[in-house]
Parts: structure tokens; C-alpha cells; sequence
């Protein structure tokens, strides 16, 4: 199972696409009516899909998956009655499965039998840009994140790698994590972080950033679950983006993690000491983007 790619749906798509290629990085994949879609120097087709909309949300998040694995998930999910649709892609990629919409409404595609690209060099180091490699994980907003984390264990056979107090932390490999659900009091989408090469890959990402009038809204720092390094942005067009790296690998038996054993010292909030927070304006930008499910549940 991997996390592929996310798809938005917001006013400008066209202007939010020439600020992630001009400025964040990402390379334009394709154009396919009014849906711009945007890759990293990875293998997958696409990772961000923005289509044209009055209203801002989250159409899904997509993860691929094997015949055997999107069978089981069909089977649980027919069972639990989740609301959910049998699917055929028409992004790039393609790809057959199913949308799933999980308590609180996230949103959620499996996908069997889509393709993958060929990698692609990304910027040099003397043009002092950076390219994202693919998504590492999209993190939504709960009210109740610990019936989530159950929920994704029973009937995606996802795993909850650790629990804190602001979040639970889940994988669908040996990637620590691939989402995660906050502790909000509302739902909607948190964050997407891409996976950069590298820490230097991450700080010339936030000297680019900076070269064109961006700070970070948080960090850099480095998490504690997950142990990967962070830099979080809020993008002109709403959400909050993340350059990230190095996210822990996790064995299959790897101890899940609670609250307790996730403290920090007084007046940290990351390993190093260093990363300050703007939780005023992060707050708003993680309300902006809510999952809208605009399809009736089908027969699987
Ligand atoms: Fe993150």
C-alpha cells in the first residue's frame, strides 16, 4: 500500500498550480480539462490534482494498492456499511478500486492496477531550487481521532504506529506514518507533507521559500513520532504544505506509542530546540479545506 496523491478542488487551479511549480517545486504532469495535475521527481503520475470549484475542498486522498489488498478492503468495508462507491480512474495513473468515506467524512480512494512513471532529475543545486520526491503523508482534523485510528486498523488494516496528545499517528507500511489524525474538535484536512531527498534537500527548500517571500509557519525542527524533519508552510492558495524528510522506517511489530512516552522538556516542541509554531494562523488554514463527499454511496 503507498500514499500517492492528493485531490483538491479550489476556485483557481490554474493559479495554485503555477505557485506549487514556481515556487514550491512540483513539476506540471498534466493538464486534463480544468484539473492541473502536478508530480514530484518520483514515481508517481501525479501527487497533487487541483480541479476547478467555488467551494474549497478535499475530493480524496489516493493510495495504491494490490489486487489482494483492495479485495479485503472491499469486503470490510461492505461489511461495516461505510458509505463507498466502486471507482475507475480517469486521472493519470488510471487505476480501478474504490472511494470510501470514513467516519467524520474523510474521504479516502484505493486504487489497484494503476501505473507508475519513470523518475525524472530534478533542479541542480546551483539554480537554488528544490523538487519534492513524492507525498510522505496527509494528516486530517478529528473530533474523535482514537475511533478513527480503530476504525482505519479494522477495516484498512492500516496500523496506529503511535498515539500523542495531539494525534494519532498511522501506517500502511513500514513508513511510521502516512496519515494521522489530530486531536481538533473538527474535521478537515490538517496538512500534505512531500517527501524531500534529504535535510539539505529541506533547508534550500526554505532558502527558496524565503528568496520569494515565504517563512515558515512552523519549524525547521524534527518531529519526535516519526523522527522525521519538518518545515511548514500555509500556501497562498489555503492549505498547509510541509517539506519533510527522513521519516522513521517501522518493523511490523514496532510498539505502539502513547502519550506518555511523548513529552517534551518546558518550551520544546521538537527535538532541537529551535522550531517556533504560529498556531494562530495555522489554525485557520487547517480549517479551510473540508473532505465533501458529492457522490451516493453504490454497491461494491
Ligand atoms: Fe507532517
Amino acid at each position: 500500500m503507498k500514499l500517492r496523491s492528493i485531490e483538491l478542488a479550489l476556485p483557481d487551479p490554474a493559479g495554485a498550480a503555477a505557485w506549487m511549480v514556481d515556487v514550491w517545486g512540483l513539476y506540471p504532469a498534466e493538464v486534463r480539462g480544468s484539473v492541473h495535475y502536478l508530480r514530484g521527481t518520483g514515481t508517481m503520475p501525479y501527487l497533487v490534482a487541483f480541479e476547478q470549484s467555488d467551494a474549497e475542498f478535499v475530493r480524496s486522498t489516493t493510495f495504491t494498492c494490490s489486487d489482494a489488498e483492495l479485495a479485503a478492503i472491499k469486503a470490510r468495508v461492505a461489511d461495516k456499511g461505510w458509505a463507498a462507491r466502486p471507482v475507475t480512474s480517469t486521472d493519470p495513473g488510471d487505476g480501478a478500486g474504490l472511494l470510501v468515506e470514513l467516519p467524520e467524512g474523510t474521504i479516502l480512494r484505493f486504487l489497484a492496477g494503476s501505473s507508475e512513471v519513470d523518475p525524472i532529475d530534478g533542479f541542480s543545486k546551483a539554480s537554488k531550487r528544490v523538487s519534492p520526491v513524492k507525498l510522505t503523508h496527509v494528516v486530517f482534523n478529528s473530533t474523535d481521532a482514537e475511533l478513527l485510528g480503530h476504525a482505519v486498523e479494522d477495516v484498512l488494516d492500516f496500523r496506529v504506529s503511535d498515539r500523542t496528545k495531539g494525534m494519532v499517528f498511522v501506517r500502511c507500511n513500514d513508513s511510521h506514518h502516512s496519515t494521522a489524525f489530530a486531536r481538533a474538535g473538527f474535521a478537515s484536512l490538517n496538512h500534505v507533507a512531500f517527501e524531500m531527498d534529504d535535510l539539505d534537500a529541506v533547508m534550500r527548500g526554505i532558502g527558496w521559500m524565503r528568496d520569494n517571500g515565504f517563512t515558515p509557519a512552523w519549524g525547521p525542527g524534527r518531529h519526535g513520532p516519526g523522527d522525521n524533519v519538518y518545515a511548514y508552510y500555509i500556501a497562498p492558495f489555503g492549505p498547509v504544505i510541509e517539506y519533510s524528510t527522513a521519516v522513521e522506517k517501522v518493523p511490523a511489530d514496532y510498539r505502539t506509542g502513547e502519550p506518555d512516552d511523548w513529552t517534551w522538556p518546558d518550551n520544546r516542541i521538537d527535538q532541537w530546540g529551535v522550531s517556533d509554531k504560529d498556531f494562530a494562523r495555522l489554525r485557520i488554514a487547517e480549517e479551510r479545506f473540508r473532505c465533501r463527499r458529492d457522490w451516493d454511496p453504490q454497491p461494491l
